[in-house]
């Protein structure tokens, strides 16, 4: 890993633990060390936001040039290993052609996961991207069908999206949410973001779609795992998701009870604004991180 990481006024060890290193090689090692566990992967290249064409571009090489690693090491091959792609890192912010350019830029990491016989999902960015996220996603199932969406409970909007994307053949990662949203849109109250979230569970999980549970929390995945039950799912009609770093013991004994789990691996310089973010946009993410240096 650079010395970019040596040198942040953060602990190394806090960020090795939820980052694994800035490069394509940091996270295909990574990616090969969590398949000998059985867990699967899904890799983030991480930045954001970006209004620079050039980076954009060079965001969409730089998932290539992983999805190609990844194939030459075995590692994606039925899905095994995926990537996870910002919309606003390939372009969606820029003025003008943003949806444009991010649409044609996701086609290519598209192109190339097929190619790697893997898939990709779409991350959720902030309420004022939903629409054209999930407007995007709808132009690459055309070509890309198992191209996967994540919805987050927080938003008022998302039961109904969840019975719009409970179809067969579509991927929908569930997750609370991370941005700092206003009550006009989102449920403050952690309490009803949780209730949400099972409502939510359940149209996924009632439906014809595949649905990946985003959760460190038990009691949801307690939930996930009655509700599948109840719906006679074959463990391999969904799966479990944990952030890199985060309740590994965890996500090892899921794995281990043959369920599936999918670890979701960020690398990248943008290192720094990732660990930042999610300890600042809300409070229940800083103590997520901290408790997470005691326990595992
Ligand atoms: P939360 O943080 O509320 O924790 C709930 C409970 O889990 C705790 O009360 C505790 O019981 C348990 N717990 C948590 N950490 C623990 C630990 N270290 N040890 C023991 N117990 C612990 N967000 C977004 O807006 N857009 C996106 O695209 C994504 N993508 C995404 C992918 C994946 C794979 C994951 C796992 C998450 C995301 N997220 C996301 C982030 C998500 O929205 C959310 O901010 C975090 O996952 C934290 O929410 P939890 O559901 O884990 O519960």
């Amino acid at each position: 890993m650079r010395d970019t990481i040596e040198k942040a006024p953060v602990s190394r060890a806090v960020v090795h633990r939820y980052v694994p290193g800035t490069d394509v090689a940091d996270a295909v090692g990574a990616a090969a060390e969590l398949r000998a566990t059985n867990r699967m992967v899904t890799i983030d290249y991480l930045g954001e936001d970006t209004l620079d064409a050039g980076q954009a571009a060079h965001t969409v090489d730089t998932y290539v040039g992983l999805l190609r690693a990844l194939a030459d090491k075995e590692l994606s091959q039925f899905g095994a290993a995926e990537v996870s792609v910002k919309l606003s890192a390939v372009g969606q912010a820029l003025p003008n052609d943003g949806e444009k350019i991010a649409l044609d830029n996701a086609r290519r990491i598209c192109e190339a996961a097929k190619e790697a016989d893997t898939t990709v999902t779409l991350d959720m960015e902030d309420h004022t991207t939903t629409d054209s996220t999930l407007s995007i996603l709808a132009e690459l199932r055309q070509d890309f069908p198992d191209t996967g969406a994540v919805l987050q409970s927080y938003l008022h909007r998302t039961e109904q999206d969840c019975r719009d994307l409970a179809t067969a053949g579509s991927r929908v990662r569930l997750c609370k949410g991370a941005y700092k949203e206003p009550a006009s849109v989102a449920y403050q109250d952690s309490e009803d973001v949780d209730l949400s979230y099972v409502r939510c569970l359940k149209i996924l999980m009632a439906g014809e779609g595949y649905p990946m549970i985003a959760s460190h929390d038990p009691r949801l995945i307690d939930i996930a795992r009655a509700l599948a039950s109840r719906h006679g799912r074959e463990p391999d009609s969904y799966e479990f998701q944990m952030l890199y770093g985060i309740r590994t013991d965890e996500q090892t004994r899921i794995a281990d009870r043959g369920h599936q789990m999918r670890v979701y691996v960020p690398f990248g310089e943008e290192w720094y604004g990732y660990l930042m973010r999610r300890m600042a946009e809300r409070p229940a993410n800083l103590q997520f991180f901290l408790r997470s240096l005691v326990t595992k």
